[in-house]
C-alpha cells in the first residue's frame, strides 16, 4: 500500500491545461462537487482502486487551483462519506491516509494563494493522523480570506440534520430557545456549511445520477451537473464547461420568469 503513495508529491505536477478560457460572466459563489469513479478509472487501466484514489488526488488538486483561477468562492468536495466505512478496510484505510498525503504537498500553495481549508462530516470519529491533519490544516489556513475550501470528510447529509435538529431540540429542551423560533434561517446556522454561500452547483463525475447523501437540505434550488468523465479526469477545461452551463440557466426558484 506504501508504494501507492510513491510519486506523490513536489515532483509530480500534472500538465498545465492549455486551453485559454474566455472570462466567466455569470459564476457559481458555491460549488459542490462529488468527486467519483476513481474505482472504475483504477480498473480501466488493470490497476488497484488506490490507484484510482491517488490519480484523483491530482484531479482535485488541479480543480481546486482552477476554482480559484475562476474567482469561486467556496468548494465543498466530498472526499468520504458517512457510507464510505462500508468499503474494504485496506481501502478505507488508505483513503484516510490521503489528506495526510494531500496535505502534505499542498499546503503551501494553499497557503500562498490565501485558501481557507474548512471540514465537515463526523471528523472526530476518523483515525488520529488523519484528525491531525485536519487541525493542521485548520490552523495553517484560518487567517486567510480567499477561496474557502471545504472537505465533506465523514460526511453524510442526513446526519448532518439529525445532528443540527438534535442540536436545536436540546436548545429547546434547556429552555434557551421555543419551537417557535425554528425559522429556515436559524435551521441553517446548526448546519456544516452555516457561513459558507448558498450551494449554487453541484457537480458529479463518472455517470452516476444520484446526491448519495451529500449536501441533501442545500441542494434544495442548487443547479445539478453531471458528466461521464471519471473523477481521475476530470480537469479545469471540464469544470468551465460546467460553469458556462451553470450560466445558461434559468433559477426560477418556483416564480414565474
Ligand atoms: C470516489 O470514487 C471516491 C470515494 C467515494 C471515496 P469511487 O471509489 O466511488 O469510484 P467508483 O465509483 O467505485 O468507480
Ligand atoms: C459518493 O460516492 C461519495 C463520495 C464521492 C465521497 P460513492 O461512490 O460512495 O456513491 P454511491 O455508493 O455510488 O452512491
Ligand atoms: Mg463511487
Amino acid at each position: 500500500m506504501r508504494d501507492l503513495f510513491k510519486g506523490w508529491g513536489r515532483g509530480q505536477r500534472a500538465s498545465a491545461t492549455t486551453v485559454e478560457h474566455p472570462p466567466l460572466k455569470i459564476k457559481p459563489r458555491h460549488v459542490g462537487i462529488i468527486m467519483d469513479g476513481n474505482g472504475r478509472w483504477a480498473r480501466k487501466r488493470g490497476l488497484p482502486r488506490m490507484a484510482g484514489h491517488r490519480a484523483g488526488m491530482i484531479a482535485m488538486r488541479e480543480v481546486i487551483r482552477a476554482c480559484d483561477d475562476f474567482g469561486i468562492e467556496c468548494v465543498t468536495l466530498y472526499a468520504f462519506s458517512t457510507e464510505n466505512w462500508k468499503r474494504p478496510m485496506p481501502e478505507v484505510e488508505y483513503l484516510m491516509h490521503l489528506p495526510e498525503q494531500f496535505f502534505r504537498s499542498e499546503i503551501d500553495e494553499l497557503v500562498s494563494r490565501g485558501v481557507r481549508v474548512r471540514f465537515m462530516g463526523d471528523t472526530s470519529a476518523l483515525p488520529p493522523y488523519t484528525q491531525e491533519t485536519v487541525r493542521n490544516s485548520l490552523e495553517r489556513t484560518a487567517e486567510n480570506t480567499g477561496m474557502t475550501v471545504n472537505f465533506a470528510l465523514n460526511y453524510g447529509g442526513r446526519a448532518e440534520l439529525m445532528s443540527a435538529m438534535s442540536r436545536f431540540a436540546q436548545a429547546v429542551a434547556k429552555g434557551d430557545l421555543g419551537v417557535e423560533d425554528l425559522t429556515e434561517e436559524r435551521f441553517e446556522s446548526y448546519l456544516d456549511t452555516a457561513g459558507l454561500p448558498p450551494l449554487d452547483l453541484v457537480i458529479r463525475t463518472s455517470g452516476e445520477i444520484r446526491l448519495s447523501n451529500f449536501l441533501i437540505w442545500q441542494a434544495a434550488y442548487a443547479e445539478l451537473w453531471f458528466t461521464d468523465v471519471l473523477w481521475p479526469d476530470f480537469r479545469k477545461d471540464d469544470l468551465y464547461q460546467a460553469i458556462l452551463d451553470f450560466g445558461g440557466r434559468k433559477r426560477r426558484y418556483g416564480d414565474v420568469e
